[in-house]
């Protein structure tokens, strides 16, 4: 498969990087270890000694570097050999290292060019950094299916109707809108639900007498697969403003063709200091996306066989508006990644 390399994805929550520990994990088919080094700083390595190929993740860390399970060799923070205990260190005794960027309390990783890597070309997730705020909760998931099929899962918010029962709701009426905006690589998906009952998750955090309100859920995308969705439940036909919201991220790495990283975190502005209510939400949350989602996306990959949906023609919705467009404007992003990469193979060539 054919990934967009030169873009920031997630690699870990930042605790799941801890001192003195190596964290192995796969992105984009491509084994890599992660740790930290004395200062605190995260290191990216790939996950194959040089030598007899073992994976290093499973080694340990020894002045700085990681040291080889099986004979021993370690490599420091660049991927260069800094020790050999059966000799003189070898010319080609390295491993690739990776930009990483710590940022909204994840680690994030370039696979692409490493003059590229520029912190700029991350979206904006600060919300769920944004402990001033909100309340914030956040979770991993690895889902067995192609890293797209959660995008279009994301920006489909329909099947929240007959998927999930916490955060969807079965009477959602034939009033609601679905819309979509791009914006240069950026696409919107605008769902409103308006003059509904709550949902189990509103329940909680709308304090109302009105039976019915507005439930809006607007998710932003950006290539290759980062969203940010806002919802929101008001009273009928007031300013969103006045009702809780809860905007939240889902950022997806793929780790194979038909395996995706899935991390997520949600920030509620309403009942911050509740512990027990973020225990709440954090359960429905992870319960919607692990027992809903996840079985229906991962049933579809299994009966779809490739992971490639558009070679299937499948049939179009309009709710499908906005991921057929994420979709293309990924596409495009990747092709117009290959050739710069052909061109500029062609001229080094020459
Ligand atoms: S396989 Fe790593 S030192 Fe031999
Ligand atoms: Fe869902």
């Amino acid at each position: 498969m054919t990934y967009l390399r030169n873009a920031w994805y997630a690699a870990a929550w930042d605790n799941e990087v801890a001192a003195g520990q190596l964290l192995g994990r796969t992105f984009l088919d491509q084994p890599v270890v992660l740790y930290r080094d004395e200062a605190g700083k995260p290191v990216a390595l790939a996950d194959r000694c040089p030598h007899r190929f073992a994976p290093l993740s499973k080694g340990k860390i020894i002045d700085n570097a990681i040291q080889c399970p099986y004979h021993g060799l370690r490599f420091g923070a660049s991927g260069a050999c800094v020790h050999n205990p059966h000799g003189s260190i070898p010319r080609a005794a390295y491993v690739a290292s990776f930009p990483l960027l710590e940022k909204y309390g994840l680690i994030w990783i370039w696979m692409g060019d490493p003059d590229k890597a520029d912190p700029a070309k991350l979206p904006d997730f600060s919300i769920i950094a944004d402990h001033d705020n909100y309340a914030i909760v956040n979770g991993y998931l690895k889902i067995e299916a192609n890293y797209q099929l959660v995008t279009d899962n994301l920006l489909d918010l329909s099947h929240a109707q007959f998927v999930h029962t916490f955060i969807g709701n079965s009477d959602s009426s034939d009033r609601n809108t679905f819309e979509m905006k791009v914006e240069g690589s950026t696409v919107w998906a605008y769902n409103n639900m308006p003059g509904e009952p709550p949902t189990k998750l509103w329940q909680l955090m709308w304090k109302s007498t009105a039976k019915v309100g507005d439930r809006r859920a607007n998710m932003r995308w950006d290539a290759p697969s980062h969203l940010l969705l806002d919802v929101g439940f008001t009273d009928c036909g007031r300013p969103t403003s006045e009702g809780p919201s809860m905007p939240s991220a889902h950022i997806l790495t793929p780790e194979t063709e038909k395996k995706t990283h899935y991390f997520w975190a949600a920030a509620r502005d309403t009942m911050r200091d509740d512990e027990e209510l973020s225990k709440i939400i954090w359960k429905g949350i992870d319960g919607a996306f692990r027992l809903e989602d996840e079985p229906m996306i991962e049933d579809c990959q299994a009966r779809m066989q490739t992971a490639d949906l558009m070679s299937l023609n499948p049939v179009m919705l309009t709710t499908d508006a906005a991921a057929i467009r994420a979709r293309r404007v990924l596409a495009m992003l990747v092709e117009q990644e290959q050739s710069a990469d052909s061109t500029a193979s062609a001229a080094a060539a020459s």
